[in-house]
């Protein structure tokens, strides 16, 4: 049984002026008519070999309503589990893993950014069939994506030996399932560049696959304090429809951190050769390379680089009439867009704000976002 949970708590600021505070970028209609939580969850269904069980969507209770009608008009039921606040995807994570156990139940968690973008959805689906397999036997498994930029943004995974090694298990892990050697979050830039130049790093792809046991228990052993801080939460945690609440001042008081800094880079400090008994409690960790034009769109540059071009390399939405213009993406919300003789930029215009920025410089968005809040 494959649980999809979907982790629905990031608030997109460099996709500013339409990812808003209170409308973040997962909600948004980005690429196509589904918002990318909503592609997120159509992106499962169906895949070979796996049940999947009724998926979960983990977000702050602020989205509740918004997030419900969207599950509504994709007509998927889900639980939704509600965060008082914001402490990032460990703890996110840990309420998923313990609402998903239930009695004797035990499923592999499938879990999900709500804001990413994958175009191959058979070449997803085929990885995510081979994750339960291993997921299921105990294994922690990551999706790694070749990196082809030096980006500081992303943890990085340096891949050890086959996974399963030359024995007949070669065969069901797979060519592309490697332990995991050494996991590396957000490195500083000239660490970044050593590890393109070293060649055997893959980025992490924010996709994770692991039993709900296993989650909790690596979680205890790594970050005892993450796991009793969501248990406390949760014990007088209540229903309320589908929508699950969890005891507010115990879950604020639950340290912050991500999945990836409180366990996937302590995880792979567990190679055979380095076991011992600090790391012995913990699951194996596997990636398996990812080749399915994976995006986090973080920025508008990487959504110009995902949507449909014209033969200019342009990017259309709405209202939007380009002269003599290449390479540039502009989107209308309402009003009137023309462009004469511009190439690279990023055009953006809504009802109360338009931004113009060149396409290369669009991580600084986040820039004006600071600016805007600290106005406020
Ligand atoms: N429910 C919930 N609650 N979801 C959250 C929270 C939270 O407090 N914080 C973040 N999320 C969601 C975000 O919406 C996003 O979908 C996902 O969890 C990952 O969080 P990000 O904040 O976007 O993480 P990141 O981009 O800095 O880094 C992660 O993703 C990279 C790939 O995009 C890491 O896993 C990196 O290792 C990875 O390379
Ligand atoms: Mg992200």
């Amino acid at each position: 049984l494959v649980q999809p949970v979907v982790l629905s708590g990031g608030s997109g600021t460099r996709l500013w002026p339409l990812s808003r505070e209170k409308y973040p970028k997962q909600l948004l209609s980005l690429v196509g008519e589904d918002s990318l939580l909503q592609a997120t969850l159509r992106r499962v269904v169906g895949t070979p070999g796996v049940t999947l069980a009724q998926p979960m969507v983990v977000c702050n209770e602020e989205y509740r309503f918004v997030i419900a009608e969207q599950l509504r008009l994709l007509g998927e039921s889900a639980t939704v589990v509600l965060e008082p606040c914001g402490r990032n995807t460990a703890p996110a994570l840990t309420l998923a893993a313990l609402a998903a156990i239930k009695g004797a139940a035990d499923p592999v968690l499938l879990v999900m950014p709500a804001d990413h973008v994958i175009t191959d959805v058979a070449a997803f689906q085929q990885v995510v069939s081979q994750g339960a397999t291993l997921a299921a036997a105990g294994a922690v498994v990551t999706f790694g994506i070749t990196p082809d930029a030096p980006e500081t943004g992303y943890g990085y995974i340096q891949t050890g030996a086959l996974f399963g090694g030359a024995d007949d298990n070669a065969d069901a892990c797979g060519a592309n399932a490697r332990t995991i050697a050494r996991f590396v979050e957000k490195p500083d830039l000239a660490t970044a560049q050593s590890y393109l130049i070293a060649g055997n790093y893959l980025w992490n792809s924010g996709l994770f696959m692991m039993r709900a046991s296993s989650w909790l228990a690596a979680l205890g052993h790594c970050r005892a304090d993450i796991l009793v801080a969501c248990q406390n939460a949760w014990k007088i945690g209540q229903t309320d429809g589908e929508f699950v609440r969890v005891g507010k001042e115990l879950f604020a008081a639950c340290p912050s951190d991500s999945i990836d800094y409180a366990v996937m880079e302590r995880l792979a400090a567990q190679t055979p050769a380095k076991a011992n008994a600090d790391t012995a409690a913990l699951p194996p960790g596997v990636v398996i390379a990812l080749q399915a034009g994976w995006s986090d769109v973080g920025a508008w540059d990487a959504l110009w680089q995902v949507l449909p071009k014209d033969m200019h390399g342009n990017v259309l939405q709405g209202d939007v009439l380009l002269q003599d213009c290449s390479n540039t993406l502009a989107i209308s919300e309402g009003r009137l867009v023309a462009c004469v003789g511009v190439s690279d930029l990023v055009v953006v215009e809504t009802a109360d704000a338009i931004l113009v920025s060149h396409k290369d410089k669009t991580q600084d968005v986040k820039k004006i976002v600071d600016r805007l809040k600290s106005q406020q």
